[in-house]
């Protein structure tokens, strides 16, 4: 019933007003699946290769489309062994990572479809109510993801006393608007980076004092706990020459970037750290994971890039606690199950997440509640993100 009868590939538009690739699988019986890729701009160094949009697509038709036809949709390790056989090297670039996962998702939708199941049920997961991914939503950013704003690339609302699902992500959505009232209050003009969080051209210093003010207000009015995290993405910010971090006029020598990290954790009470060092600093991420790690979440973005081999070795080390999980980074879901997998077998939280160029796909918030991950990382506002957020709405309310 689920046999894959085609697999169509065409070029539509990011958030960011980029192309990406976005696929359609048809079954025998009629199912249809649709999925696109998401798109990085804070790439770490060891992500599968994301190849030009025309030149994924007409890579992936050539090797991979006659290999699908005949695969059974319903069997997600045959349809992403035969993605990983169609390309034939380890970091997809013959297809492109975007063509692999945009046709990964596109199948996973198809089965479901055939099923008439949700897609995170035919993941294999069910949604508890009183157990579900706490969006972690970015609420003001630099970095890679704007010009003339923070160093740090973002600041996370989280939400982690929220009582349900909808509770999290309205609670986002009012320190998002806490920000503003701040920022206006102190006469800053800001406009939003790529992922819709405000965007001021303020120090690091300032951008803590205006997120810590605003959690604390949006706590008030909600009555839970509300605390904030980071992700530094201290990869874009490392200068291997000078062995330094660079904040703009300001450096940080490894040993003062894991003290300054560490400080910020005991001062804000942080509730998650995404990448606060260089993604090949396996020896300093542990440094930093054991001196905070029994209070924060130390997670590794460009450090695992959702890599099996790498997080096994971040394991062997202890460099962090959990791992964010991009299905993009790797190139199918098989593979981010994977990942998940083993995080989950060593104590280490997956936090399923977004890119900055993304789409109105929903893939990831099924994946969320599929692999049962505490935490999900897209955004706060913004059509492309609240795509997500109402999608985890909709399966708390089983309604999709
Ligand atoms: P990216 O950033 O999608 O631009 O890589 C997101 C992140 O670093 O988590
Ligand atoms: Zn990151």
């Amino acid at each position: 019933m689920t046999r894959i009868t085609s697999v169509s590939l065409r070029r539509v538009l990011d958030s960011r007003g980029n192309a990406t690739v976005e696929a359609d699988v048809l079954t025998e019986s009629g199912g249809f699946g649709r999925a696109a890729a998401p798109s990085g701009a804070s790439t770490g160094e060891y992500e599968a290769v994301e190849r030009p949009p025309g030149e994924a697509i007409a890579a992936a038709r050539e090797h991979a489309v006659p290999r699908l036809e005949g695969v059974y949709a319903g069997d997600q390790r045959s349809v992403d062994a035969a993605l990983r056989a169609a390309d034939g090297t380890e970091d997809f670039s013959e297809i492109g990572a975007n063509s692999a996962v945009a046709i990964s998702m596109a199948a996973a939708k198809a089965a479901a479809d055939v099923l008439g199941a949700p897609l995170y049920q035919h993941l294999g997961g069910a949604f508890r109510g009183d157990n579900f991914p706490i969006p972690l939503g970015n609420v003001v950013g630099g970095g890679e993801h704007a010009a003339d704003a923070t160093h740090i690339q973002e600041f996370l609302a989280a939400p982690v006393g929220a009582p349900s699902v909808s509770e999290a992500v309205f609670a986002n959505a009012a320190v998002h608007a806490a920000v503003a009232e701040i920022l206006e209050e102190r006469g800053v003009p800001a406009a939003k980076g790529d992922e819709g969080a405000w965007a001021p051209a303020v120090s690091d210093a300032e951008a803590f004092e205006i997120v810590d003010e605003a959690t604390d207000r949006v706590e008030d009015e909600v009555g839970f706990d509300v605390q904030f995290g980071l992700d530094v993405a201290a990869a874009e910010l490392y200068d291997a020459e000078r062995d330094a971090y660079v904040y703009g006029d300001e450096e940080r020598s490894p040993d003062e970037q894991v003290d300054y990290v560490a400080d910020l954790v005991d001062e804000y009470d942080l509730a998650y750290v995404e990448d606060p060092l260089d993604e090949n600093d396996y020896e300093r991420f542990a440094e930093l994971t054991e001196r905070v790690g029994d209070r924060t979440l130390i997670c590794g973005d460009d450090l695992f890039v959702t890599n099996v081999d790498r997080l096994q070795e971040g394991i062997d080390v202890g460099a962090a606690n959990s791992i964010l999980i991009k299905p993009n980074q790797i190139g199918t879901l098989s593979d981010a199950f994977d990942a998940v997998e083993l995080a989950e077998r060593n104590g280490y939280g997956s936090v399923i997440s977004h890119r900055s160029g993304e789409t109105e796909d929903t893939t990831i918030a099924h994946l969320a509640v599929a692999t049962d991950a505490p935490f999900i990382k897209t955004g706060t506002v913004g059509g492309e993100r609240t795509a997500k957020l109402n999608e985890l709405i909709r399966i708390a309310d089983d309604a999709v």
